[in-house]
């Protein structure tokens, strides 16, 4: 028990020393901010309810009934000067309450500790789970950012009041273009240890919660390596956006099957959300692609990622990509399928369905917990995205109709924000161009096409191929990898370090693994006191897959004249003698230098006829997958 309860302690001086180092502390209220806090948000059981806000009476009672508001992005966050300075207040607070408490900052990173605990990894339950947590979080900060409202003096108060009602959990899109000059990496989070808030009591100076690196000391006290370099960071995520972005784009037009889509276990197609999400993570972690330098203290950070602020603006694009998912395949969901790993509550071998407890989130007081079918709908935790409202006062009596014009709206916002490094995009644009309409019923033969010199090279008709390389990755304790880079032209710089930012880099596909060390070291949470047998540390010993797109990087050979055309004839030949493959071991070392083979992965280039869209209402429609290489 002393181990249990010690453990977790250890970690958490270490990031209050890392902070007092850093010399910039929470707010300060003028008096004990403890005290005005709501009992029940410090609570054990109730503190871990998830609300169904839309559930009428039970929650009009408790006045908990909110309206269904729109998550925003934290660039537009940041937009809301009111509600900004509330956000960045709650989440210091947050950071700063008692760590006993599973509503505190520390609770809540425990409980989604990433490789083990209850956190359900290479499953079908993945982006489910994640969804009351995230619900779970946002309800936490709306709380405190509700009870810091209270503390203006009155006369500012009402208007601090109002804008603490409004708020919602952010997301960060790794994914689309960021504004002019800037990296996909916010300035807010990457930029300063300390920012300057005008709270109640004034203006102070205070430690950036949103900082994602402020804890890294952690990373050297306590495992032994160096700080993260958020400039370094910056530069992974912004040469892997194209890679990134088709991706996700293939995601939502080409993964028809929830179970597919779901987790990046070895299945029927390659890719997965949480396949992408793991390139996230290292990406941010500065772990793998590019960084192949003291792997064991790496892994044991990711172990610890939800210590880091921006995992929770990570997973809730991450609900936001399953939501805009699901609202496109509306009639797919969770079948019942085999747990491939442990965590807390499942044993492997258990079948999981829809209807599997997402432990440790419960529903109601009586210790109901949620499961998958509770969640489908989120709109009941009182949020939803951008993406998914279409003109509500349009067909209001129409429910079908209304369904018909959201699935729209999200193809429209699928296309503008995440198309761009695809040929469908520079269809979409030279019709437009050219003012061309056509609809999907008009006959082929009365649709005029794009003319332009490269357009002519790279569709026939309204068709192009689509190029991926599909990468498999056996069990750790099999496989000699830990990433696979590819590049396309000359030959990869000689020092890892300088792969993801060189210039012929395509991208690259890395594991999110936990190491028996990393697994050895991982203690139990608060959390885990309250329930659910302990089945032994969850791993990651399975089989898992992901994608590596190539066509942008061919595009843009066609452009420069060095390939003909994005036909099986041109392009087979082209990357057996262009596209090379690099793959970072265990230990971060480079293994195979060439390209030979490597103990555990499994690499296939494959490519889909795809038929473009003739509207921005449309996504692009793909055919089988044949393998080339
Ligand atoms: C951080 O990374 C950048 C490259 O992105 C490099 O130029 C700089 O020297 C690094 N800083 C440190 C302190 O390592
Ligand atoms: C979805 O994929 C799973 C796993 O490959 C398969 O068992 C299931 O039949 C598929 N569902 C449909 C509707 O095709
Ligand atoms: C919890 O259990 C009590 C006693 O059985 C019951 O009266 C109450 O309605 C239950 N509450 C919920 C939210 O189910």
């Amino acid at each position: 028990m002393a181990r249990i309860r010690l453990a977790p302690l250890l970690p958490f001086l270490c990031l209050m020393q890392a902070l007092a180092l850093a010399q910039y502390t929470a707010y300060d209220y003028g008096f004990d901010v403890k005290t005005r806090i709501k009992r029940n948000q410090l609570d054990r059981r109730t503190g871990l309810v998830v609300r169904d806000k839309t559930a009428t009476a039970a929650a009009a009672a408790a006045g908990d009934v909110v309206e269904v508001l729109v998550r925003p992005e934290i660039r537009q966050l940041e937009q809301d000067t009111d509600l900004w300075t509330l956000y960045i207040l709650g989440l210091s607070m947050m950071q700063f309450t008692d760590q006993a408490s599973p509503t505190s900052y520390y609770g809540l990173a425990v409980a989604g500790n990433e490789n083990t605990g209850y956190c359900t990894h290479s499953s079908v339950l993945f982006p489910t789970w994640h969804r009351p947590y995230m619900a779970l979080y946002e309800q936490v900060l709306h709380g405190l950012i509700e009870t810091i409202a209270s503390f203006w003096p009155e006369g500012e108060r009402e208007r601090y009041v109002a804008a603490a009602r409004r708020f919602r959990l952010p997301y960060w899109d790794w994914a689309a273009t960021p504004p002019a000059g800037e990296s996909v990496l916010p300035r807010s989070i990457g930029g300063s240890p300390f920012i300057d808030i005008n709270g109640p009591s004034g203006q102070q100076r205070i430690a950036n919660p949103l900082f994602s690196y402020s804890f890294k000391p952690l990373d050297s006290t306590a495992f032994g390596s160096g700080p993260s370099n958020n400039s370094f960071v910056a530069t992974n995520l912004d040469q892997n956006r194209p890679s990134i972005a088709q991706r996700l784009y293939a995601l939502f037009s080409s993964y028809d099957n929830y179970t597919t889509f779901s987790n990046n276990a070895f299945g029927a197609q390659a890719d997965s959300i949480e396949s992408l999400h793991d390139t996230i993570h290292s990406l941010v972690g500065g772990f793998g692609p590019g960084q192949p330098s003291s792997p064991a203290g790496h892994m044991a950070f990711i172990q610890w990622s939800a210590f880091d602020p921006i995992f929770f603006l990570h997973h809730c694009m991450v609900d936001r990509v399953l939501a805009i998912w699901q609202t496109l395949h509306p009639d797919s969901w969770v079948t019942p399928s085999r747990a491939l790993t442990n965590s807390y509550t499942i044993r492997r071998g258990q079948t999981l369905s829809s209807t599997t407890s997402l432990a440790p989130f419960f529903s109601n007081e009586n210790g109901s917990l949620w499961d998958s079918d509770g969640v489908r709908d989120h709109t009941k935790f009182g949020y939803t995205y951008a993406e998914l409202v279409h003109n509500p006062k349009a067909n209001q009596n129409d429910n079908q109709n209304n369904k018909m014009a959201q699935i729209r709206t999200a193809k429209q916002a699928v296309n503008r924000m995440y198309g761009s490094f695809s040929p469908a995009s520079l269809f979409l644009k030279e019709i437009h161009e050219a003012g061309i309409k056509a609809g999907p019923n008009t006959p082929a033969r009365n649709r005029k096409l794009p003319r332009s010199a490269t357009a002519t090279k790279l569709f026939v008709g309204d068709h192009y191929h689509e190029w991926t390389a599909n990468v498999r990755i056996a069990k750790q304790a099999v496989a000699d990898a830990s990433a696979v880079h590819f590049f396309l032209g000359g030959a990869p710089p000689h020092d890892p370090r300088e792969w993801t930012a060189a210039p012929n880099h395509v991208g690259s596909m890395g594991v999110f693994a936990s190491t028996a060390a990393a697994a050895r070291s991982y203690a139990p949470s608060p959390a885990q006191e309250l329930g659910g047998k302990h089945h032994g540390a969850g791993n990651h010993d399975v089989a898992v897959s992901g994608t590596v797109p190539l066509t942008a990087a061919l595009v843009k050979m066609v452009a420069k004249g060095e390939l003909a055309s994005l036909e099986p004839e041109d392009v087979e030949g082209f990357l057996r003698g262009r596209l090379r493959m690099r793959v970072l071991g265990k230990g971060g070392e480079v293994v195979a230098p060439g390209e030979g083979c490597v103990k555990g992965v499994g690499v296939e280039i494959v490519s889909s006829l795809v038929a473009a869209p003739w509207s921005e209402e449309e996504l692009p429609k793909w055919g089988e997958e044949r393998i080339r290489h």
